[in-house]
């Protein structure tokens, strides 16, 4: 299985994040190949603060490696590091109908509100085509929300064979089980969109002051209450073992029980869960040149294969190979 799949560095890596995608990537590292990459030229479309831009960076390769990302499992570099992808976005560009992009959500979605979509969004699925393609991978991780995208990478490599003959892989997507949406402080999907999230990484502190912040309902401390209707109880779901679940399940339907104590025992579980990331994380921050080093070996191993594959796609469409 060559394994691929991209993260986008626009804000704080949040829960929602983790159990939804992040958590998913580790389990899958290992394989023939397994790459990960950040994905900062996607990121562009939205973020347009320089600085920004590099501290997110920096964050989302912390966050990957003391989540448990482990450079001799899998390949972990930043997109704009392998300018390949960015020369096989053009090809790709020129056998593309305009009607493929055009019905694509993230520009649909941006034109029915009446907002201007620059350039760079409505082509953004040609770019995660060749950010799949260039490598050959064969299976992509992506919530439901990208598979839109993989089809679409699917139809451009199915259009370039048949013009140019058998050249590039279709790849699948691996549909992510976010099936159990991740809920935010406003009981909402987490969505960094929706300012509800949780970070995966904040100070046992700030930790604490988020999860107090999670919306519960006015039902007094003595009275029996509903677990499945608290986003504090899902929450805990996914911190703990059947029998913890159900051991606070209880305490719920008994009474007694206030809001404020179920928020204190998510907290507990979520800093014994994420504790030794934390640390490693702690560890990591101070040791920005290993950082840098694991993303720029992470470069070359993707580059070699990208080289590969752009050599065999100019070849197929009457380029001339490269100058060495
Ligand atoms: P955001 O909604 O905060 O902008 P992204 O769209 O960048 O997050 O999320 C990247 C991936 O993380 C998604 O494709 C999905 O797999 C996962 N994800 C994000 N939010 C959630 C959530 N609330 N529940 C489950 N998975 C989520
Ligand atoms: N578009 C993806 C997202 O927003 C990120 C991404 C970019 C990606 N290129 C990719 C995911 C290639 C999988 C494969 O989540």
């Amino acid at each position: 299985m060559k394994v691929l799949s991209g993260i986008q560095p626009t804000g704080r890596f949040h829960w929602g994040n983790y159990f939804g995608a992040i958590r998913q990537y580790i389990a899958l590292q290992g394989q023939e190949q397994s790459f990960y990459f950040i994905a900062d030229l996607h990121a562009l479309t939205t973020v347009r603060d320089p600085a920004v831009l590099r501290q997110n960076v920096t964050d989302a390769a912390l966050d990957l490696l003391a989540l448990g990302l482990e450079p001799s499992k899998a390949t972990l570099f930043r997109q704009s590091d392998v300018p390949e992808v960015t020369e096989l976005t053009w090809l790709l560009m020129t056998i593309t109908q305009m009607h493929l992009l055009e019905k694509c959500h993230a520009f649909k979605d941006k034109k029915a509100k009446g907002i201007a979509a620059d350039a760079g969004l409505f082509t953004y699925p040609v770019l995660m085509a060749a950010d799949i393609l260039i490598y050959d991978s064969t299976t992509v991780p992506v919530g439901a929300d990208q598979i839109q995208h993989v089809e679409v990478t699917r139809d451009l490599a199915q259009r370039f064979n048949s013009t140019y003959g058998e050249t590039l892989h279709l790849p699948e997507a691996y549909v992510l089980d976010d099936s159990a949406k991740v809920p935010g402080t406003d009981r909402e999907k987490m969505s960094k969109s929706y300012g509800n999230i949780i970070p995966i990484f904040d100070t046992p502190k700030k930790l604490r002051k988020t999860i107090m912040s999670i919306q519960t309902d006015s039902t007094p401390m003595e009275s029996p209450k509903d677990p499945d209707s608290c986003a504090v109880y899902q929450l805990f779901k996914l911190f703990s073992t059947s029998d913890q679940q159900v051991a606070l399940a209880d305490r719920y339907r008994a009474g007694g029980m206030g809001y404020g104590e179920a928020k204190e025992t998510l907290h507990l579980a979520a800093m014994n869960h994420f504790g030794e990331a934390f640390e490693r994380r702690t560890r990591l921050e101070t040791t920005p040149s290993e950082v840098e080093d694991i993303l720029k070996q992470g470069a070359q191993r993707a580059r070699a294969k990208a080289v590969e594959v752009l050599e065999r796609v100019r070849s197929a469409c009457g380029l001339s190979a490269r100058p060495v």
